[in-house]
Order: structure tokens, then C-alpha cells, then sequence
């Protein structure tokens, strides 16, 4: 059955709009694992525009479940991967300017830097995982590179206007879970998921992994952190369970 890494970067993002101490990220990772979550995600961007070194290292010492953090290539953010441990990476590509991650990461393109920091992390025991769009040449590269697992990019799906649209990016989505898991990917899935479209992507077999943020932590001013992270892993476990 698939489970849910929330993604608790937003919680991070009110603090900083403050440039004060609350709301913590700890706490809402306490309430995530509360709520069942399987892991916490954090994205350490080169900008520290809401997670910050201290939230990594303290979320280390304080996550029991999975600590997934997503991270550029850039090496100083690989020195902090190897001195803070998380249980797994997620490469992502970065710009300054985007509001959010915007497509996925060129593995392709990288092949040899990739190679590199798969090796740096297998040493520290750290499972890797790359943040791609459903595309051959890109889940290639991540094997051949020795990567863990890929993250499937459902932003195009969780984009799609007509439900024409939906079912091709659905289909590709599958076609991308097949080859990954021919070359013996462990496959993820994220971004733009939400409380309604995550229904037809969890019902995709072997998608084991969603991460999950700007609908949770949209959700929890409403409903408080923790049943917002409850929900979402009831519909997961509700669709996903018909696998
Ligand atoms: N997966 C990756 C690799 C991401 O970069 C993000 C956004 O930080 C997410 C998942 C979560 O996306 P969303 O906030 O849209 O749920």
C-alpha cells in the first residue's frame, strides 16, 4: 500500500514571513507522525527561503519516521546531506526565481555529478531518490547512475484541464512506473497533489510513496495539522488499497 511523506516546508514559510520562531516545523512534524505519515519531507533550498540548517538538523534528532529531504545538487547542500543523515535525498532542480520546483531534475544531463553524489550517500547509508518528469531518457540516467527510487513529477497531471488531458498524463504516469520498475526503481510520486485529484494516482499499483505539502498545510489552518495529514493518508489508503 502507498504511503505519505508530508511535505512541512509551508509551515516554515509562515515563520519566515516573520522572520520569527513560529510556527515550528518540529511541531508539525510531531503532529504528521501522529497522524500516521510515514515520513517528513523538507526542502533545503540554497535561499533558505523556509527551511532552515536548524530545522534539518533538529527534524533529524527528532523524526522517528522517515526524514526524506529534497535538495539541488549544489555541494554545499551535499555537505550538509552527509553531516545531517536524513534517511533519504530527493534531487530536485532549483532556481531562484520559482515559486516552487518547476520541472524535473536533467539526469540525463548530469549524469557523471549524479553518479558522484549516489556513491557520497550510499556510503552514509542514504537512499536517493530523483524528482523527474515521467520520461525514459530521465529514469535511464537514475538507474544507471545507481539511484534507490524515482519521484515521478504529477505536476503536469495535477495540471491537466480536460479529462482528456488527465488520462494521458495518467497514462504516462503508468507507462514511467513500468520502466522504472524494470530497471528496479523504487518508484515516488508528487507534486500538486491534492485532497481531490490524489484519488486516480494512488489507484496506480506500485506508485509506494506520495510527498505531499501545499494541500496539507492548506488544509491544517482550517482543521489543525494533524487531521489534515489524516486525511489525506485515508484517501490514499482508501484508493490505494483497490491496487
Ligand atoms: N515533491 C517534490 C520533489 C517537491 O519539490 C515538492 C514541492 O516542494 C513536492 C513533492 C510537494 O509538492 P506540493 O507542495 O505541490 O504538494
Amino acid at each position: 500500500m502507498a504511503v505519505l511523506n508530508v511535505n512541512i516546508d509551508h509551515v516554515a514559510t509562515v515563520r519566515q514571513a516573520r522572520l520569527t520562531d513560529e510556527p515550528d516545523p518540529v511541531w508539525a512534524a510531531v503532529q504528521c507522525e501522529l497522524a500516521g505519515a510515514n515520513g517528513i519531507t523538507v526542502h533545503l533550498r540554497q535561499d533558505r527561503r523556509h527551511i532552515n540548517d536548524r530545522d534539518v538538523a533538529l527534524l533529524k534528532e527528532t523524526v522517528a519516521c522517515k526524514l526524506n529531504l529534497e535538495m539541488s545538487m549544489a555541494e554545499p547542500i551535499v555537505k550538509i546531506a552527509e553531516k545531517n543523515l536524513p534517511d533519504q535525498i530527493t534531487l530536485v532542480p532549483e532556481k531562484r526565481a520559482e515559486l516552487t520546483t518547476e520541472g524535473g531534475l536533467d539526469c540525463a544531463g548530469q549524469k557523471n555529478r549524479l553518479a558522484q553524489i549516489v556513491k557520497r550517500m550510499h556510503k552514509k547509508a542514504i537512499l536517493v531518490s530523483t524528482f523527474i518528469a515521467p520520461d525514459k531518457a530521465q529514469i535511464i540516467a537514475s538507474t544507471q547512475t545507481g539511484c534507490d527510487a524515482v519521484e515521478l513529477h504529477t505536476g503536469m497531471y495535477a495540471n491537466a484541464k480536460s479529462q482528456r488531458a488527465v488520462r494521458a498524463q495518467l497514462q504516462k504516469l503508468r507507462t514511467a512506473r513500468d520502466l522504472a520498475l524494470e530497471n528496479n526503481l523504487i518508484v515516488h510520486a508528487g507534486h500538486g497533489l491534492t485532497y481531490r485529484n490524489i484519488g486516480p494516482v494512488a489507484q496506480i499499483k506500485d506508485l509506494c510513496e506520495f510527498n505531499i505539502g501545499h494541500s496539507i498545510v492548506a488544509r491544517a489552518l482550517f482543521v489543525g495539522i494533524r487531521q489534515a495529514a489524516e486525511q489525506m493518508i485515508e484517501l490514499i489508503n482508501k484508493f490505494s488499497v483497490q491496487n
